[in-house]
């Protein structure tokens, strides 16, 4: 008996990978405008994004600002960074066109190194 399973012919046509490709050059621009803005400073991010759910008299989320260690800085930088843009249980995820990708690096080093914790200083 001969063999009549037929292979689907359909493949994704090079027609359709260009305009793909397209879609990904046209949306450069777009991405790279949001982050062109003036960069805020940390505290300031902070102050705006952050602090009405972790400042810790709001106490919605945990305290993020306490120093840690230098060895620790780049996981728990990698860790906000991550957490920042794709969001973690309660907390929403925040995308470039809000933080841009620079002011969260600047953002995350503040937070690791302490610069902005509240709680030992007493008010803010
Ligand atoms: C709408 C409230 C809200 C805002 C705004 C918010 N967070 Fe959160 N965040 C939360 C909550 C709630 C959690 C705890 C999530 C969970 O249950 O794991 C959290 C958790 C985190 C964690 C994990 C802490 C840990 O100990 O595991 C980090 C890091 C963090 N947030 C950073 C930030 C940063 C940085 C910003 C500002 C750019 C921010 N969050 C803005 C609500 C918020």
């Amino acid at each position: 008996m001969p063999n009549t399973t037929m292979l689907p012919k359909w493949r994704f046509s090079s027609l359709g990978m260009g305009i793909l490709a397209l879609c990904g050059v046209l949306m450069l621009p777009t991405q790279a405008a949001a982050e062109e803005g003036a960069a805020r400073e940390p505290a300031e991010v902070y102050r705006q994004v952050c602090a009405h759910c972790h400042a810790l008299d709001k106490a919605v989320g945990p305290e993020i600002t306490r120093a840690f260690p230098e060895a620790a800085h780049e996981s728990w930088r990698a860790y906000i960074e991550t957490t920042v843009r794709h969001g973690r249980a309660a907390m929403p995820s925040f995308r470039p066109a809000k933080i841009s990708d620079a002011e969260l690096e600047a953002l995350s080093a503040a937070l690791a190194r302490g610069d902005l914790a509240e709680g030992d200083g007493g008010e803010e």
